[in-house]
């Protein structure tokens, strides 16, 4: 986590989710960005079902490739070139300290990671950054992101297969927050921010004076996919083409008809993830106390779902909406109405200038 203000003419920001790779090329103006180019390239097998254990980190190379050069992107012309890592073994926590000075800051802050993060020993590799120092209290609150050195080896593996240098790499959840941050004039409160992706579901609770808080929830579309392919009986495209087109609307009819005939099944996916919302929105309010929440915003690949702003809305009973985060982004006339929250991440990672 750089601190520094940085200096460049344009920006690359990689997000490499399991689903899909997400890639936008800006310009930095005097205010704001312009959208140079993007695109969004599935790196999953077409149609058919497939388990994560499946695929290796190897496909993402030749197809992060491809992408570079049909964007005309050359990686060593490119000073700020963002990525980032997520899933399993990252994690972002906000922590409250004693003063400490620099020298002692850091070695503190390992023994701290490993009390509140649950990422092993020896392998953590750890960033921070300092929020504030309570006038008061003279506490620091402190930015924790602790991840292993396998992941991180395993991600510049692929930015090196494709001959990008590593530049800034970012914790998923921070780059969240960031293109929400930066993109939107905030009022007072806290703001819900779902990245809805493939695999899994980054939460991320933020606000101008608020606790910072982060997890991941681990569902996303692929499961959608997967319950619709056990409710119909049909194949994973069938599933799969379904879900683009018709979301869940109709499955809310057939739950209400299943509940009468009291089949009470497994939970759907949607529901999960609402339920799990709810449940860190509780711990939110005790931990932090503070139960101000404006909205909830969704971003990432399944915010297109129809019918689950809705469903969400109705759930959390919080105003909810798709998110897109354009608000400082100029848009070429090719682009027009073709905001989609599916970059939000990959734009959150290009636009931070710090
Ligand atoms: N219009 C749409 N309606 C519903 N789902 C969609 C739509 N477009 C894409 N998706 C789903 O979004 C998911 C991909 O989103 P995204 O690119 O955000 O995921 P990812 O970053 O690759 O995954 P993860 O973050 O979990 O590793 C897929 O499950 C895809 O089926
Ligand atoms: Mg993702």
């Amino acid at each position: 986590m750089a601190k520094k203000k940085l200096k460049f003419k344009e920006s690359v920001g990689i997000d490499i989710g399991s689903h899909s790779i997400k890639l936008v090329h800006l310009k930095k103006l005097h205010q704001g960005f312009k959208l140079l180019n993007y695109e969004i390239k599935s790196t999953v097998p077409e149609g058919v079902e497939y388990t994560l254990s499946d695929l290796s980190s190897d496909r993402y190379i030749p197809i992060l490739s491809g992408m570079m050069r049909t964007m005309k992107i050359n990686p060593k012309k490119i000073k700020h070139i963002v990525s980032s890592i997520g899933g399993e073994n990252t994690s972002l926590k906000q922590i409250k300290t004693i003063f400490l000075p620099d020298e002692e800051l850091e070695s503190a802050l390992f023994f701290e990671a490993k009390k509140h993060l649950p990422i092993g020993g020896s392998e953590m590799v750890l960033d921070y950054q300092v929020l504030s120092i309570e006038e008061k209290t003279n506490n620091m609150n402190i930015l924790l992101a602790a991840t292993t050195k396998d992941v991180l080896t395993e991600h510049s593996n692929i930015l090196s297969g494709a001959e990008i240098t590593p530049g800034i790499v970012d914790v998923e959840s921070l780059a969240v927050a960031n293109s929400f941050a930066l993109n939107t004039v905030m009022e007072e409160g806290v703001y819900v921010i779902l990245n809805l992706g493939a695999h899994k579901t980054n939460m991320v609770i933020y606000g101008p004076k608020a606790k910072f808080f982060a997890r991941d929830i681990s569902w996303g579309g692929f499961n959608i996919t997967k319950d619709l392919m056990k409710k119909h009986n049909i194949s994973f495209e069938e599933a799969d083409k379904m879900k683009l087109e018709a979301g869940i609307v109709e499955e809310k009819k057939t739950e209400e008809k299943s509940m009468l005939a009291l089949d009470i099944s497994e939970k759907s996916t949607h529901e999960q993830i609402a339920l799990e919302v709810k449940r860190s929105l509780r711990f939110y309010v005790k931990e932090a106390g503070n139960s101000d929440f404006r909205k909830i915003l969704l971003i990432g690949g399944t915010a297109k779902l129809n019918g689950l702003v809705e469903y969400f809305a109705e759930q959390l009973n919080i105003p909810t909406e798709i998110y897109n985060p354009y608000a400082n982004l100029e848009m070429p006339e090719k682009f027009k109405n073709k905001q989609d929250p599916q970059l939000a991440l990959a734009l959150g990672l290009a636009m931070r200038t710090e």
